[in-house]
């Protein structure tokens, strides 16, 4: 099978459909068909659900290192509150969420709460902290009153060892609800895809520095922390599926055959319009709000190979088995669908906010660049040095200083021969350019990918909160080699 262009994934429309041939996916998979259903494996389940009461919600996170249940077996992984995902938050607009965060690991760690609109100083989304083993840390956040709905995510972000801890397992999805929701849907589930790979004995498998430099790929693609995962439906059941790439670096274009799944968000609030489902690339850190009315039959879900570009034709790749683009497809879950009377519902359009009418402020660009030979600042060595701008993360530094209450527009532009995602804290991006064509619709994410050798323009409205936070690559290994700035805003 031809993996996928990033850039045809990229522009929003022209992808065929594609076969769901699915390939064997080694050792694992042989050692558990014969004790699995061969329609797929486990039910699916979801992460315990926690939700804000009254505008507030209270909660502890304990990060620790244990014997977790994934993909069917007993793995010894990292996790948080003992689960892999850890829990779902579920939010509204306005609310205060204050979280304890237990730090049971070995290792530092804190807390990042990817996407949210919230301030970045003090006790909030503060990246900087650090919090030690042994030590509880108390965030608190609060959620504007008009915060948008949508899917979010929360994960480790402490400068070094945040690729390990989310391949070990430190990860788990934010819902902010919609006050004004107009989808009516008889079932809302969460699916967190993430990878990771486990040797014979259930232990978590540290890839090598040359798949690091690449960014590493777990062998297992999860959904839940499930191995194929049945989920069953009926006919006339509208369902809303949100999906989390919470990949280290994996990217994923999703199919669903048999049904016709829409997207109706990615990332932050709702889209104008619906698109469809294998029209959507996730890069790692994205998310997708699909609904699904489910079509007599079955269907099965799988992520498409999708080529991310490559180092010097390969060379860095030696032994490492094939790229990411060369990667088989994943099955990631099976639908059964159940008999029901249709019902033909229709999906509003909705308006979002459109910078493109602004005054922009002012005009930056940034480029991810690769080169030989850096002096690899807290990613423990290597031959290739991973920068913005030529330059390595420094959490002292402060590399772009913005007035608070203006627009500016970025343009992300990347020299090398791979993919970047670029991801900003705190406020998110419209994207307003990609491969050299304007984005029609108004389009809010808080990734976006930038095509190897290629460039995207976004705009930024920095409003409500000032303070200091970061933007970087979301192939988690590159940001903890140093791809990653600082920005202020004041
Ligand atoms: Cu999802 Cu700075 O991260
Ligand atoms: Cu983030
Ligand atoms: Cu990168």
């Amino acid at each position: 099978m031809k993996p996928i262009s990033r850039r045809g994934a990229l522009t929003m429309g022209g992808l065929g459909l594609v076969g769901t041939a699915v390939g064997g996916t080694g050792l694992w998979r042989e050692l558990t068909s014969s004790t699995l259903d061969p329609s797929g494996g486990e039910s699916f389940t979801e992460p315990k659900a926690l939700r804000s009461r009254d505008g507030r919600l209270q909660a502890r996170l304990e990060a620790g290192l244990g014997t977790h249940e994934v993909a069917g077996r007993q793995a010894r992984t990292m996790g948080y509150n003992g689960g892999v995902p850890g829990p779902t938050l579920w939010l509204r607009p306005g609310d205060t969420v204050q979280l304890d965060l237990v730090n049971r690991l070995d290792e530092v760690t804190n807390l990042h709460v990817h996407g949210l609109h919230v301030s970045p100083e003090g006790r909030g989304d503060n990246v900087f902290l650090a919090v030690e083993p042994g030590q509880t840390q108390k965030y608190e956040y609060r959620l504007p009153d008009d915060h948008p709905p949508g899917t979010y995510w929360y994960h480790p972000h402490h400068h070094g060892n945040v690729a390990d801890q989310v391949f070990g397992g430190l990860y788990g999805a934010i819902i902010v609800e919609d006050p004004e929701e107009d989808l009516d849907v008889d079932r809302e589930r969460v699916l967190v895809v993430s990878d990771l790979t486990l040797d014979a004995g259930g232990s978590l498998v540290t890839p090598s520095i040359q798949e690091q430099m690449m960014g590493r790929q777990g062998e297992l693609v999860l959904v839940n922390g499930q191995s194929e995962p049945r989920l069953r439906a009926h006919v006339g059941e509208r369902e809303r599926w949100r999906v989390v790439n919470a990949c280290t670096s994996r990217y994923l274009v999703l199919e669903m055959s048999g049904q016709e799944p829409r997207v109706v968000g990615r990332d932050v609030g709702r889209l104008a319009e619906d698109t469809a489902l294998g029209d959507v690339l996730l890069a790692p850190g994205n998310r997708l709000d699909m609904v699904v009315d489910p079509a007599a039959g079955s269907g099965r879900l799988v992520a498409r190979p999708v080529d991310r570009g490559g180092m010097m034709g390969g060379m860095m790749m030696d032994g490492d088995g094939p790229g990411p683009g060369q990667d088989e497809p994943h099955t990631l879950a099976h639908l059964e669908v159940g008999p029901g009377d249709a019902v033909s519902r229709d999906i509003p359009r909705r308006r979002p906010r459109d910078l493109r009418g602004e005054e922009v402020a002012r005009q930056r660009t940034l480029t991810f660049q690769m080169g030989m030979g850096g002096m690899m600042g807290g990613g423990g060595g290597g031959p290739m040095s991973f920068t913005i701008d030529g330059r390595e993360f420094d959490a002292d530094r402060t590399d772009q200083q913005v007035r608070l209450g203006t627009v500016e527009e970025w343009t992300i532009g990347n020299d090398s021969p791979l993919d970047h995602p670029f991801h900003l804290h705190v406020w998110p991006m419209q994207l307003i350019e990609a491969d050299g064509q304007q984005v029609s619709e108004p389009l809010w994410l808080d990734v976006v990918n930038v095509p190897a050798r290629g460039r995207i323009k976004v705009r930024v409205a920095f409003e409500d909160f000032g303070g200091r936070t970061v933007y970087h690559c979301h192939i988690l290994d590159h940001e903890d080699r140093g791809m990653m700035g600082t920005v202020r805003a004041d």
